[in-house]
């Protein structure tokens, strides 16, 4: 094989789990990458890949336009098929998908008939509690298929080809409620595509550097630290790299945490060689954004904003680089498949910071476009970055501009930085960071009456948000113990002045966002 690494390609029928599909592969240290079904044959045969995984979806292989296989892709690596997927091996094969009346969905018990291939390390018999999701199922198995595990609902619950290293299971082994489902995935990629378990942050770091050299050459390359995981990953990536033929630049927008800008200079000086150049454009961005009040415009003029600012400062420092470094991670260049392709809404514009105008002059390094959330933490960890960097909560560009509600003023800022500060400082201590997704404070437009001493106050409300999240799409609102919040509130009210009133937001999403703007 050309590649250093084994491989397997994940084919993506549209189910809602196929990017888990990808994530447990990559877990037990194999690469994966998800492809639409419309990819060839002939284009399947030069990716090579060591094994391939058909995913689950939502359709009936008997619709009209449903996503089908070409058999000639069972035989180039063995399959392992999930749900749908194992639908489409039985009718491109010729065995019997029905209906099952009614759709199954939650935990159901398996019983194991044949316990290797796929089921090896089980009993014959053992029962196994795993996640099953459809309405068809495969009735009757496909000439040269036989059971390997049924339930009461589904009697043929997974087949396999008897002398062919296709498996199929009609339940989701990728998902939390199929328990042993690692198992299964492990003996496919070790047991079934003899695949080497090779994929790791280092070895990844060692063949990024080399890759980003050989590219490069000796040209300079600009970077636009944000203080997030993404661009602070990517920077040190590129830096291990090419050293001092990079230059970072961090604006400072005005609307970053307490302290947030000296965490992200002392990080980043501290390694040897490193260029990084601050642009305080605090003023700018609060001249910019005196008196707004709508959220989207807020997004808006802070997108612009940093935009014109960023642009100037390497037309500056970059004016002679040719690359510019993006964080570009894996989720955001899928080419899914969308089985219900119909119009989508914006619910919130998203101006992440680091994106630019397309006709910038820069061509692109985009280190981690290959990668999972998780794996850039983990390769953070590899370059040595501080875990309170690559641990961080997700924190949206535009910031604080979008937790001070209403119009955005110095002293507003002030106020929510100093409470949102409190907030995290009692949340680590209390070891719970790393159990939230996110973690901050609002501070709202009105002002509620309070008592303190002998006096009456007319101050500041602020609420709190704590939720937990696989990817931000939906999430839960976090059950703080209650001692903790009343530390907090206490704490927020008695040492941050202009404040009278914590509140705890207990909204999940949807119907409610994770931020209040
Ligand atoms: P919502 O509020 O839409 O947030 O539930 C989902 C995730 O996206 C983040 N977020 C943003 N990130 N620019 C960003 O870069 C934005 O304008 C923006 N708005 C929300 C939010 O913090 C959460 O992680």
């Amino acid at each position: 094989m050309s590649n250093a690494h084994s491989r397997i390609l994940i084919i993506d029928y549209g189910s809602q789990f196929t990017q888990l599909i990808a994530r447990r592969v990559r877990e037990a240290r194999v690469y994966s990458e998800i492809h639409p079904p419309t990819r060839s044959p002939g284009w399947i045969r030069e990716w090579a890949p060591t094994g391939i995984i058909l995913s689950g979806g939502p359709n009936s292989v008997y619709e009209d336009g449903a996503p089908s296989l070409d058999p000639a892709v069972l035989d180039m690596a063995p399959v392992l098929a999930i749900c749908y997927g194992m639908q489409v091996i039985a009718h491109v094969s010729g065995g019997e998908v029905i209906g099952a009346g009614r759709r199954e969905y939650g935990r159901s018990d398996l019983v194991v008939e044949e316990p290797c291939g796929l089921f090896d390390g089980f009993a014959s018999k053992e029962s196994m509690t795993v996640w099953m999701s459809h309405g068809d199922h495969v009735d009757a198995p496909p000439p040269g298929y036989v059971v390997t595990a049924s339930s009461s609902t589904v009697p043929i619950a997974a087949m396999r080809h008897r002398d062919k290293p296709i498996h199929c299971v009609q339940f989701h082994p990728e998902v939390a409620h199929t328990p042993r489902g690692g198992e299964l995935i492990a003996n496919f990629l070790f047991r079934v595509c003899h695949a080497e378990p090779s994929w790791t942050p280092g070895a990844f770091v060692e063949s990024e550097v080399q890759k980003i050299r050989e590219r490069v050459g000796p040209a300079r390359v600009i970077c636009g630290l944000s203080g997030g995981v993404d661009s602070s990953v990517a920077a040190a990536l590129v830096h291990r790299a090419i050293g001092d033929q990079l230059t970072c630049v961090f604006v400072d927008t005005g609307l970053l945490r307490l302290h947030e800008r000296e965490q992200v200079e002392r990080t980043f000086t501290a390694r040897p060689g490193m260029k990084l150049v601050t642009v305080d454009a605090s003023a700018r961005f609060l001249d910019a954004l005196a008196g707004v009040e709508d959220p989207e415009h807020k997004r808006r003029i802070i997108g612009h904003t940093f935009i014109d600012v960023f642009e100037e400062a390497t037309s500056g420092v970059g004016k002679d680089a040719e690359y510019l470094v993006q964080g570009t991670l894996y989720p955001d260049v899928i080419e899914s498949y969308s089985p219900r392709g119909g119009p989508s809404v914006t619910i919130k514009t998203h101006h992440n910071v680091g994106g630019l105008k397309p006709e910038m002059k820069f061509k692109l390094i985009e280190p981690l476009r290959e990668l999972f959330k998780d794996e850039v933490r983990n390769v953070g960890r590899e370059l040595g970055l501080p875990e309170e960097m690559v641990g961080r909560h997700p924190f949206p560009g535009p910031g604080l501009g979008i937790r001070v509600l209403g119009a955005v003023t110095v002293d507003a800022l002030d106020v929510l930085r100093r409470a949102d500060a409190i907030y995290l400082e009692e949340i680590r201590e209390a070891g719970l960071y790393n159990e939230i997704w996110q973690a901050f404070a609002v501070l709202l437009p009105v002002r509620s009456v309070g008592v303190m001493g002998d006096y009456r106050t007319y101050e500041n409300v602020v609420a709190l948000r704590a939720v937990t999240s696989t990817d931000g799409m939906t999430a839960d609102w976090y059950p703080f113990p209650h001692d903790l919040l009343g530390r907090i509130s206490n704490r927020i009210i008695n040492q941050v002045r202009g404040v009278n009133r914590v509140v705890y937001d207990v909204s999940s999403k949807p119907p409610a966002t994770i931020e209040w703007e």
